[in-house]
């Protein structure tokens, strides 16, 4: 026991803040105000639509307001259900809550952890808007079988990529979904 105590913490993962980083934080609370305010995010958006292969991305506070927007821009509310895994990071159901529609959990899969098309399949009802797929850890579901099942009940995929920028399913980047 006393042992284990002493072990050193594995983390999940750490900030890899290098100069570059500080740099630009420094640039961006002296000089990018009024005029200049978006330079960074413009930027950055950019970047990260080129790397993920995407046309478009959009930056945001937070992974848990995109979610929450995503939902509101698929029109999802009161009496729709979502289905999402139930192995996950908080902020993939809470936003189901938030606009009043239910979150339903489906079962994992047990080689990538990730949503169980099988599972997802089973969840399916009349009322199901949305699935939210979640890379967790940086492993992706089946995105083919996961995106065949939506396709078949006409389900919107949110795709929830928060621990996997930089994986890949079959040459995809994760978010990119
Ligand atoms: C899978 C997953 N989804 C969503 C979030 C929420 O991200 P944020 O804290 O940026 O709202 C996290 C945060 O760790 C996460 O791991």
């Amino acid at each position: 026991m006393h042992q284990r105590l002493n072990m050193e913490r594995i983390r999940v993962a750490g900030p890899w803040i290098t100069q570059k980083e500080i740099d630009y934080v420094t640039d961006a609370v002296t000089n990018a105000w009024y005029g200049n305010a978006n330079v960074y995010h413009e930027r950055f958006e950019r970047a990260f639509a080129e790397y993920i292969g995407v046309r478009f991305s959009i930056s945001l506070p937070s992974c848990t307001s995109a979610i929450h927007l995503s939902l509101l821009a698929l029109g999802v509310g009161p009496g729709d259900e979502v289905i999402v895994p139930d192995i996950t990071w908080i902020a993939s159901a809470a936003p189901i809550t938030y606009i009043g529609a239910t979150p339903v959990f489906a079962d994992i899969d047990s080689r990538s952890w990730c949503l169980s098309f099988k599972s997802f399949e089973d969840y399916v009802t009349p009322k199901t808007k949305a699935v939210i797929p979640v890379d967790l850890y940086g492993s992706m579901p089946d995105m083919d079988a996961v995106r065949t099942v939506a396709k078949q009940n006409n389900l919107a995929i949110i795709e929830d990529a928060a621990e996997a920028i930089g994986s890949e399913y079959k040459g995809k980047k994760g978010g990119s979904f």
